[in-house]
């Protein structure tokens, strides 16, 4: 197969070839990009004007890895191996130039590479873990051999990159290019192959080295100590038990048979379910970012500084994403003692990132000093983007906005950090509702990814483009919502909670329940998760009326974690939950009331079934009424904001993994049972009907 045009070039400069990948946006090694670079190093290695070999790459990044869009299909053109061996068979050094991101497949090419330089900016991983694969073109046999074995595991499985200072200090980079790096390249060729000609030593091929994972061999103890210290990260993933095992391979195995080793596990992996999903998932948070009518060439606001209204638990973390992103804000409270209050509760979360490690105490101080706690709305005067974080109540929202009307600079966006209010009618209340949005962040704010941004009926192209860029800004994954209550995450949330409630009123203990969430692999079940938010967001003992689960809890004073007692009970200064006696007994007396008829049969499969399929009915809802735009952006906000297990693709996604057909028969039987809060949506019906999937993919 011929190498398609442009996209590997050969030239010789000065006596070292010089073969420049350039296959936009990212370089991955397309089925045309292998081939071009098995063509032009070995015509490098048949050309006598050329002593060395540079594997350089044209615009933004160095190969960013393999071409996931031909995963699943079948190969084409030469495999990576081929490409790989053709490089360290080289008899002439070859130097891989490294700017941007050498990831995946991309690093793995280098390291066939005898020699590797790089600018002081990039950046080396193997992220294949994150889309439920092992690296498979010889990085889990060749990384070890570099790097050791600690450091091969953190890379391999943890799949984050490592910067080129650190790179070159384990081995991984020969030599940081300070001026134009292809020159720098070319020079350092050129003396590697002047000291080949003088008969120096022998090309550096990582495979024939062993002195880094010799040590190791025979013992397994610093692997089960990794997989010990990770367990809780890991849990659910195939990928990083593999990942681990092909590091073993290259401890105890010979290269070769390491290899074979590895391409195994990486086949196995690349076949099963996971990975589909983890790939499926890569370019889902990719298409999040697009908005049809919104395109990215759509002017945004340069924001210098920024004002959160309420320092309460989300406004102090958001005052944080805008201090972590080296943005000035100021943090503006009601009185004196919630400002103390919010500005305390802000410096111990810091500081307690800085105790595990996180950053130094001068990082810590140079970002509280990027907050300014006042107790003036007239902050805002000087502010690009405002973030009300107010109590969740309308009019106290519009008066907060009327105010902002008066005072914000006319390019100034206004955010809502609402959870479920309209953000219509909070538009409404100021003079420019083309300027306002919402952007829900997700407790807590300095550590969730997720913003919905919620685009009301007038905001304008600019502020929505503006809303996406700022959450970016602030290293969040921003997926665009409309308005409704609860929007995308919470409105299918409410959905899952109220039939968790009725399945523990039929007789399912709230255990059993959240078990079934907990080992498909969210992080907690329905009641575990209410007991940790607090029982009584929203409740007050004037307004209790004794009527539901929850405010029975809350009047016996178990309003959650924070009172040791919940829907579970909680010993002093722990957080583990434990079944609660007292708690089956207000379920059973409810019940009682009720008349509801209990049952002693429900089970895991009931469970499951009573708690996904509702979030998919609503998230096919959520479809018609076009509140999301696709569903992959819905499984983008589960995954992000709930810990939907990434494995598992999104709610949407596994609607398709079970089969729409399976969900539409199940609920029309519940529907028969339970009433018509079952009946399908339009869409899944349709869905159905056509054999179609929902999620499009
Ligand atoms: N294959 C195909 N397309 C890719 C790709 C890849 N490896 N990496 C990125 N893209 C696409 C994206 O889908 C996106 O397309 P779009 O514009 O149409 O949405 C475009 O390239 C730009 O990507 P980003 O928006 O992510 O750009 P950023 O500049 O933010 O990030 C990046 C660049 C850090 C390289 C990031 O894209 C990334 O992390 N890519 C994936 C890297 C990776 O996982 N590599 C390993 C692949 S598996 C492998 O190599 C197997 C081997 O071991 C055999
Ligand atoms: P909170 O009660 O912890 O904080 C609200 C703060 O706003 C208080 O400190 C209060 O003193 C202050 N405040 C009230 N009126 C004010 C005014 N006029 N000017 C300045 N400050 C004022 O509430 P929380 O949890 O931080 O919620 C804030 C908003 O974020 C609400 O709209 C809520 O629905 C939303 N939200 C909450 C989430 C959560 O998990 N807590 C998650 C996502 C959104």
């Amino acid at each position: 197969m011929a190498a398609k045009p442009d996209s590997v070039q050969l030239e010789v400069r000065g006596g070292i070839a010089v073969v420049t990948v350039d296959n936009p946006p990212v370089n991955a090694l397309s089925r045309h990009v292998r081939q071009g670079i098995c063509d032009a190093v070995r015509e490098a290695v048949a050309d006598p004007e050329a002593a060395g070999i540079v594997l350089a790459c044209a615009g933004r990044t160095f190969i960013a890895g393999a071409d996931i869009t031909e995963f699943g299909k079948p190969l084409e053109g030469p495999g990576f191996l081929e490409m790989i061996d053709v490089l360290d068979d080289s008899p002439k050094p070859v130097v891989a130039a490294i700017h941007g991101t050498a990831l995946g497949g991309g690093l793995e090419t280098a390291l066939a590479c005898h020699y590797r330089v790089a600018v002081a900016s990039a950046r080396f991983g193997l992220p294949e873990v994150k889309l439920g694969l092992c690296p498979g073109a010889g990085g889990t046999q060749r990384l070890p051999r570099v790097v050791g074995l600690e450091k091969a595991l953190e890379m391999i499985v943890g799949g984050d990159p490592i910067g080129a200072r650190e790179a070159l200090a384990h081995g991984l980079a020969d030599e940081i290019v300070d001026g134009d790096l292809t020159e720098g390249a070319v020079a350092f060729a050129r003396r590697a192959a002047a000291a080949a000609a003088e008969g120096g030593p022998a090309l550096p091929r990582i495979r024939d080295r062993d002195e880094k994972v010799a040590p190791a061999r025979g013992d397994p103890a610093p692997f089960d100590a990794f997989r010990k210290k990770h367990a809780r990260r890991m849990r659910g993933f195939e990928a990083p038990e593999a990942c681990i095992r092909t590091v073993e391979a290259a401890v105890e195995l010979p290269f070769d048979e390491g290899m074979a080793r590895e391409q195994e596990i990486f086949a196995e992996l690349m076949a099963g379910a996971q990975a589909r999903a983890q790939q499926y998932f890569f370019f889902s948070e990719r298409e999040a970012a697009k908005i049809p009518d919104v395109p990215r060439s759509t002017a945004t606001l340069d924001v210098k500084r920024a004002v959160v209204v309420g320092g309460g638990t989300m406004g102090g973390g958001i005052s944080m994403c805008f201090a972590n992103a080296g943005i000035p804000v100021a943090m503006v409270e009601r009185d004196r003692e919630a400002l103390d209050r919010g500005l305390a509760t802000i410096r111990r979360n810091y500081e307690n990132t800085a105790a595990r490690g996180g950053f130094t105490a001068e990082q810590v101080e140079e970002r509280l000093g990027r907050i300014d706690g006042v107790l003036d709305l007239e902050a805002a005067r000087e502010a690009d983007v405002v973030v009300e974080a107010v109590f969740e109540e309308l009019e106290v929202k519009q008066e907060t906005f009327r105010r902002l009307d008066a005072l914000a600079p006319a390019h100034a966006v206004l955010a809502t950090n609402t959870s479920a209010l309209d953000v219509n009618a909070i538009a409404a209340a100021t003079g420019r509702p083309e300027s306002v949005i919402g952007t829900h962040f997700f407790s807590p704010a300095n550590v969730m990814r997720l913003v919905e941004v919620v685009r009301g009926e007038k905001s304008a192209k600019e502020t929505v483009a503006s809303a996406m860029a700022l959450s970016r800004r602030l290293r969040k994954v921003p997926v665009l919502v409309g308005v409704c209550h609860g929007f995308v995450g919470n409105r299918m949330l409410f959905a899952r909670q109220r039939e968790a409630t009725r399945l523990i009123l039929e007789g399912a203990a709230p255990e059993a329940v959240d078990a079934v969430l907990y080992d498909f692999g969210l992080p907690m079940g329905p009641f575990a998760m209410a007991d940790l938010a607090g029982l009584d967001l929203g409740w007050s003992a004037e307004t209790s009326t004794g009527s539901t689960i929850r405010e029975r809890l809350c009047e016996a004073g178990r309003r959650g974690q924070k009172t040791g007692a919940g829907y579970y009970d909680y010993e002093p200064g722990r957080r583990a939950p434990k079944p609660s006696p007292a708690v089956a007994r207000i379920i059973r007396e409810l019940a009682e009331e009720r008349q509801v008829r209990r049952r002693d049969d429900i089970g895991r499969e009931e469970i499951f079934e009573r708690l996904v399929y509702p979030m998919i009915n609503e998230g096919a809802k959520i479809l018609e009424e076009e509140i999301a735009l696709r569903a992959s952006d819905i499984d983008v906000v589960w995954v992000y904001g709930y810990g939907w297990p990434v494995y598992r693709g999104g709610p949407m996604y596994h609607a398709d993994e079970i089969g729409v057909d399976r969900i539409v028969a199940r609920m029309k039987e519940l529907e028969a049972a339970h009433g018509e809060e079952w009946r399908p949506a339009a869409l899944l019906e349709r869905v159905a009907s056509e054999g179609g999937r929902i999620g499009g993919r």
